[in-house]
């Protein structure tokens, strides 16, 4: 498999965690980088982190919760920059979604964003994209839509959605110049993990995750689950039978 090579991206969420790791990941490499989300003190000094190492990240304020206004910003900026070669909507927001007290304002947000708003992302260049013969697509999903995780209804659902999006994306691509990658990340120390209470199986440090991460985008992959451990573990989960996963999903959290 021959690696990509780009010359702008764009990466939402990426003035924490797994986003920013990866903006400077690319920055560093070359790319020309537009780093996307809400906070933009975060993101300002990203750029400054940046400059000091000679690489150019460009902030951008973005609520991609916002599906119209996304969909304008993400198009100005392939106009504005000659065409962007790489988006990543790694945007995300996790949180409990428990049956027995469902949150749907919570529900609806983790929707908003990761569903939602990922698709606003993904979709806003495909066509000049499809033009151009040339870009890459990719989601970060999570390993934790293999199943319907306990406590977790919309933030799982929200990722196999996503899963499922983009490999229909890529069948219709299949024979274009435009690829795409779905990254599966396990557990990753980042703001999304900081305080959870339950054990996390293989957690990663967010700078070997960005990596690992990185890598796979650049290899070009359709998938991508790591650690590989964890990847191993949900291959094994998404055999069992319900009245197993029942049972010991239901202990797990
Ligand atoms: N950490 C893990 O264990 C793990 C595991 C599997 C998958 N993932 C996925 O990896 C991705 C990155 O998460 P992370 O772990 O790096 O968590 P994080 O540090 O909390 O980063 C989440 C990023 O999303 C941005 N974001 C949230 N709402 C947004 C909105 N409405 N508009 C634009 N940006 C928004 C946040 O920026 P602002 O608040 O500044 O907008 C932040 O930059 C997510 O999609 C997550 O689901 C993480």
């Amino acid at each position: 498999m021959t690696e990509m090579s780009y010359r702008t991206a764009l990466v939402t969420g990426a003035s924490s965690g797994l986003g920013r790791g990866l903006a400077l990941w690319l920055g560093k490499r070359g790319v020309k980088v537009y780093a996307a989300a809400r906070r933009r003190a975060h993101l300002e000094a990203l750029a400054q982190e940046a400059r000091a190492t000679g690489a150019h990240i460009e902030p951008v304020e973005l609520d991609v919760s916002h599906a119209e206004a996304t969909l304008e910003r993400i198009r100005e900026l392939d106009a504005a920059c000659d065409g962007l070669d790489l988006v990543v909507a790694n945007a995300g927001v996790g949180g409990q979604t428990h049956a027995l007290n469902f949150p749907w304002e919570h529900a609806k947000k983790i929707i908003d964003v990761n569903v939602t708003g990922a698709v606003a992302t993904l979709s806003a260049v495909l066509p000049r994209m499809v033009e151009r013969n040339r870009g890459h697509l990719v989601g970060v999903s999570s390993l934790a839509s293999c199943r319907g995780l306990p406590h977790n209804a919309a933030y799982s659902a929200s990722k196999a959605f996503l899963n499922t999006f983009l490999e229909s994306l890529r069948v219709d691509l299949h024979g274009t110049g435009v690829r795409v990658t779905c990254i599966k990340p396990g557990f990753v120390k980042t703001e999304m993990t900081a305080g959870t209470q339950h054990i996390m199986p293989f957690l990663l440090e967010t700078e070997p995750a960005v990596e690992l991460m990185a890598r796979a985008i650049l290899r070009g992959e359709d998938e991508y689950g790591f650690p590989w451990q964890m990847a191993r573990a949900v291959e094994v989960a998404k055999l069992a039978p319900n009245l197993l996963f029942d049972v010991v999903a239901s202990k797990a959290l």
